[in-house]
């Protein structure tokens, strides 16, 4: 029995990534993921991406491409454990989407200690922290360019509608909805959101806000309770990304809003939900954040690093960073987004 045990054992190493690099010859990888949490909708699609694009290297290369992915369900603790679980199932490297994007030490250890490259992705820790060893990595954008690219469609919208200021005082009175306290993208978001909606010429007061946690179902219950405070005198709704601004427009049609009365409304991401909103004209815009672009970076990056091959492909900036730029979404030109989607899907 004992012997059967061992010689399964050592079959499973031989079909495992780390047992099959015979005269430096890759033919097989495994790479681990974890994700912060597997109902973000946004990190969905990424995933979605990520393993169509390592589908498709793996047919380019003749390389299996073993994917291993869990889902941290908002623990950090679940998440430092399941990186220790893919380092010990034998993964090549692991990207990882961290829970809390402050608390990278523990995974950086157990990498370190055990010569596992680290893709973090997403949520992004300091520089201090990436810079504590050399095989640690970041995949993501600027949240910077996203805040004020928001802010740009925000201003357009309601300087371009005569009837978005409600009441006619020239000042866009707006709420916003912010992602998790905390969250490089809230933080950067919501500040250059409205510094810019201002520098575009519209002068504009807060009424209030409330953190939704990316959330849709947050959103609509927060949007509910601000409506039920404000009513009409809301203009503007700057959320932090699609599915809150879709949780503000829920509460709007709970409320029984008419859309012609419904406050300008943005987001960020172009999820697919967002996008179908932005066409049909629920939405004002919203900015793309390219989560194809991400996954297939990644996955290069991924490759590259399992199998010292393919570097030419990865264009890192300061030697750990990839950062993919964002775009602006409007009505005009939101099928082109939808076409992108379609192309990665097939
Ligand atoms: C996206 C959000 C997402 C968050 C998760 C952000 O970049 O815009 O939709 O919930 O990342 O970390």
């Amino acid at each position: 029995m004992r012997r059967y045990g061992i010689l399964a054992l050592a079959a499973v190493f031989f079909l495992s990534g780390c047992g099959s690099r015979g005269e430096n010859v890759v033919k097989s990888i495994k790479i681990g993921v974890t994700v912060y949490d597997q109902y973000d909708t946004f990190i969905t699609g990424l995933m979605d991406s990520f393993t169509a694009c390592a589908a498709q290297k793996e047919e380019e290369t003749g390389v299996a491409i073993n994917l291993e992915v869990m889902d941290a369900a908002g623990s950090q603790s679940t998440q430092n454990e399941q990186v220790q679980t893919l380092i010990e199932r034998g993964c090549d490297i692991i990207c990882v989407n961290l829970v809390d994007r402050t608390e990278p030490t523990t995974i950086t250890d157990m990498a370190e200690k055990n010569d596992t490259p680290i893709i973090f992705f997403n949520r992004e820790l300091v520089e201090e922290d990436l810079e504590r060893w050399e095989k640690l990595y970041y995949v993501g954008a600027d949240a910077f360019e996203s805040g004020v690219m928001e802010g740009e469609l925000a201003a357009d919208a309601f300087l371009q509608s005569e009837s978005a200021d409600k009441n006619g005082d020239g000042i866009c009175q707006y709420i916003v909805l912010e992602g998790e306290a905390g969250h490089q993208d809230s933080i950067v978001r919501t500040e250059y959101s409205i510094n810019t909606m201002m520098e575009q010429g519209v002068e504009a007061e807060k009424l209030g806000y409330a953190i939704a946690n990316w959330n849709r179902a947050q959103a609509q219950t927060k949007t509910a309770s601000l409506y039920a405070q404000f009513g009409d005198e809301i203009e503007m709704i700057l959320a932090n990304n699609d599915d809150m601004a879709l949780g503000a427009i829920d509460a709007l049609k709970a409320a029984g809003v008419s859309e012609e009365d419904w406050p300008v409304i943005v987001g960020i991401d172009g999820t697919d939900v967002g996008l179908e909103a932005v066409q049909n004209g629920e939405m004002a815009g919203t900015v793309y954040n390219d989560k194809e672009g991400q996954a297939l970076e990644m996955l290069k990056l991924a490759y590259a690093l399992a199998t010292d091959s393919g570097w030419e492909e990865v264009d890192l900036e300061d030697g750990k960073y990839i950062r993919l730029p964002y775009s602006k979404v409007t009505a005009e030109n939101a099928g082109e987004f939808e076409d992108i989607r379609g192309e990665s899907d097939s």
